[in-house]
């Protein structure tokens, strides 16, 4: 009798630690990994992760991709730049805390997550793919998004995914973004980036090699980016930039449960592309909502310095009033990337104003100075008072308006917007003011000129 006791409380000890620490289909213990061949699927089977070839490529990658969607649509790639040629590959919990995808004929990791879990037993290490599309390393009892070993929205592929954070940690330095393929069959890193430019004023840039400016949002200005009003929120979409001492990031959401939306940076021969697409099941494919840069004028830096953009009008680029081509035969030929010089020069004498430009996006941030708690009749005052200082606008125009945001250098790559943009004072000599004023005049036909 009392042995059986002893086994029926043994038997119930066991199913108290089993239920303690229940291990479900969407988790992966340290014990155990997944082959090449075997996906894992999220909780609410949104995702599915495993190994996969691209549609031309016999390399073997191990990536995430949707579930319900009957094209297979790969948003995150493990092991980018180390494809496996044969079908040996695996994924588990390598012995040093860390996810793993490893060849299994001679044990060689191919490609290894960087988290810190030191302190933790691995055998308490859990893998979890969520349904979010994140890929997760945790305490197994531990599920506090902010205490993750790691994850894989920390880390962005070409995709991202509603809820993915792109940007700047202030604590750690570290800068989310993300990284085109080379092309649709090799997941590779590509030339392309997209991320958040870090100045006072911050805007989203495509890089090319990461260093070079291909296209900018404009800057947040708590609506919207300055010169991007497709990327605007609409009645599925939301999307803003957050910014505290902790972080500056890039996130949206998607309202509508039932819509599958995903942001990814497109590589092709000759061009970069931001995309967003929807899926639409009638048709089972994917429909492009938005694709940027969208037309020239979204070329960075197209017209040089103190010029603005126009889609419609011929030529495309226009020195701004009281300004003329820096070098007349390169404009002349539509080469305008010298840009614009002043008419008359600035030497910060009595006199100097502003002309107020509408409807254009902001110029290019580097280097601007922001006062969240100064309005718009102080900036203008505070950047008369400095000689250097060339341009202000609102830096928040939601409500009815607020902060400020001065330019010390050369004003590159305004572009006039249609139908959105903002106000820009652009700082000038006395002479050329009284010459703008005419011009107005003129224009209103409130004077008429003197030969007519
Ligand atoms: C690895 O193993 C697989 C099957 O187990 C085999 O087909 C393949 O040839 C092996 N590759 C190498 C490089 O040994
Ligand atoms: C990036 O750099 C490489 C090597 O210098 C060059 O071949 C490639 O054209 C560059 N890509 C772009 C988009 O400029
Ligand atoms: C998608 O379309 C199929 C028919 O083409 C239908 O059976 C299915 O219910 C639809 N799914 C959703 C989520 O609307
Ligand atoms: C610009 O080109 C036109 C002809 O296309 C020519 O008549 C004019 O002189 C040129 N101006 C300059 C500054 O090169
Ligand atoms: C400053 O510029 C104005 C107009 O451009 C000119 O009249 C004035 O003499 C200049 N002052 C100095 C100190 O150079
Ligand atoms: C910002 O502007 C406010 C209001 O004019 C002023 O009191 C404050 O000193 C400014 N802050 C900085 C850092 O200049
Ligand atoms: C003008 O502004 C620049 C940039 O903020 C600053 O470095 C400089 O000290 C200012 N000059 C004066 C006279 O306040």
């Amino acid at each position: 009798m009392g042995r059986l006791y002893f086994v029926m409380f043994y038997a119930y000890i066991l199913t108290l630690l089993s239920q303690e620490i229940p291990i479900a289909a969407y988790m992966l213990t340290s014990s155990q990994s997944i082959i090449d061949g075997k996906t894992l699927v999220s909780k609410g089977a949104s995702f599915e992760l495993g190994f996969f070839s691209p549609p031309s490529s016999k390399h073997r990658y191990f990536g995430i991709w949707y579930k319900p969607v009957s094209v297979q649509t790969v948003v995150w790639v493990a092991n980018r730049d180390s494809p496996i040629t044969d079908t040996s590959g695996a994924l588990k919990i390598g012995s040093t805390g860390n996810i793993v995808v490893v060849n299994q004929n001679d044990s060689v990791v191919i490609w290894s997550s960087k988290s810190t879990s030191s302190n933790i037993a691995v055998e308490n290490l859990i893998i979890e793919l969520l349904d979010s599309g994140n890929l997760v390393l945790r305490d197994v009892r531990i599920e506090d998004p902010e205490k993750y070993l790691w994850q894989s929205f920390d880390y962005p592929g070409d995709t991202l995914l509603p809820g993915m954070k792109l940007g700047w940690k202030s604590k750690t330095g570290m800068n989310n973004y993300m990284q085109s393929w080379r092309n649709s069959d090799d997941p590779s890193l590509g030339d392309y980036t997209f991320g958040i430019e870090l100045t006072e004023y911050p805007e989203s840039v495509i890089l090319t090699n990461k260093s070079i400016k291909y296209y900018r949002s404009g800057p947040w200005n708590g609506l919207q980016f300055s010169g991007a009003p497709d990327m605007s929120r609409n009645r599925v979409f939301h999307y803003e930039l957050v910014h505290n001492p902790d972080e500056v990031y890039y996130i949206y959401k998607v309202t509508d449960p039932s819509v599958t939306l995903r942001v990814v940076l497109t590589q092709t021969s000759t061009e970069g592309h931001l995309q967003r697409f929807t899926w639409v099941n009638q048709t089972q494919s994917w429909l492009l909502l938005v694709s940027i840069p969208r037309d020239r004028c979204d070329d960075y830096a197209l017209c040089g310095a103190y010029s603005t953009c126009e889609v419609m009008t011929e030529p495309v680029c226009q020195c701004l009033k009281g300004f003329k081509p820096k070098s007349p035969q390169d404009w002349n030929e539509t080469d305008w990337s010298q840009g614009c010089k002043r008419e008359t020069f600035l030497n910060c004498s009595q006199g100097e104003g502003f002309l107020k430009y509408t409807g254009v996006k902001l110029p290019d941030t580097t280097g601007t100075r922001v006062n969240r708690s100064m309005d718009l009749e102080e900036c203008g005052v505070n950047c008369l008072k400095n000689c250097s200082c060339v341009a202000y606008s609102s830096s928040d125009i939601s409500g009815s308006g607020s902060g400020c945001v001065m330019w010390f250098t050369d004003l590159i790559d305004i572009r006039q917007m249609d139908g959105a943009g903002e106000d820009l004072y652009i700082r000038m000599a006395a002479s050329e003011l009284g010459l703008g004023l005419l011009f107005l005049l003129m224009q209103l036909k409130l004077i008429t000129p003197l030969h007519n």
